[in-house]
């Protein structure tokens, strides 16, 4: 059985004070182990979410991390700093990243193999824009996304990863894939684990991302395929993020 996973991605949202107010409320609430909990702030405010998350259930995790280890490079966020505010996640080319930042899927993997190496547990995103749908490509797209990790890290290196698929077209716009769609790209995601190990694929855990609110986020979470969420806009919403991560774990 696969615990289901339900992770809020803050993307640049937040301050002090909402980050206090939003916590207060999920600690509130959320104390099950039924389903694992975890956020993921905008980076300078991980120190203040890792006090707030010392007698939680709630994980912690990153949005970006810097492929490498330390030195000149400007404006970046190494592994080790991750770790020494127990981040336990970090999500891994997000389409945001891959698209405003022109990260490639070379970058996504080298920065996947470093994360792995730190010991921290990666969330690899992958998904199609809409015009690579309508073309038909939105299994090829997720397997090129996929395979440049696999080839890159080796199997052997997801045993702890997680896998994020989120349609580009569903992210922010309101526009949900239905649980059909979502089903069908998860077990194909499963199915491309599997051709290289069974067993991991079977173990693994894909989440679903783009505009999963507390309204649909059961039909979606009721595929067999489906082990829980990436969650953007409504995870800066207490009672939403709430109802979501209730949802994963009925
Ligand atoms: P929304 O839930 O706002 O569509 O964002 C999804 C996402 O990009 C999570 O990483």
């Amino acid at each position: 059985m696969r615990t289901a996973l339900v992770a809020g991605n803050w993307k640049m949202n937040g301050n002090s004070a909402s980050i206090n107010a939003l916590m207060e409320g999920l600690n509130a609430e959320l104390k099950s182990n039924a389903v694992d909990v975890l956020v993921c702030p905008p980076s300078i405010y991980l120190s203040q979410v890792k006090a707030l998350t010392a007698d939680s259930v709630i994980a912690l995790g990153a949005q970006n991390v810097s492929e490498q280890n330390n030195g000149a490079f400007t404006g970046e966020v190494s592994l080790e700093m991750l770790l020494d505010l127990s981040c336990e996640y970090v999500i891994l080319g997000h389409s945001e990243r891959r698209s405003l930042y022109a990260e490639s899927d070379d970058l996504v993997a080298d920065k996947f193999k470093a994360t792995v190496a730190a010991g921290l547990k990666p969330i690899l995103c992958v998904g199609e824009t809409l015009e690579e749908r309508e073309e038909g490509n939105t299994l090829a797209v997720v397997e090129r996304q996929i395979k440049a990790v696999v080839n890159a890290a080796g199997i052997e290196q997801f045993t702890d990863a997680v896998i994020a698929y989120e349609p580009v077209w569903a992210i922010g716009t309101g526009k949900t894939a239905t649980p059909e769609q979502a089903q069908e790209v998860h077990a194909a995601i499963r199915n491309m684990i599997a051709e290289c190990d069974a067993e991991l694929a079977s173990k693994m855990r894909i989440l679903y991302g783009g505009s999963v609110n507390a309204a649909n986020a059961a039909e979606l979470f009721a595929n067999e395929d489906v082990d829980g969420g990436l969650v953007g806009g409504a995870s800066l919403k207490t009672n939403d993020f709430i109802a979501i991560c209730q949802a994963a774990g009925a």
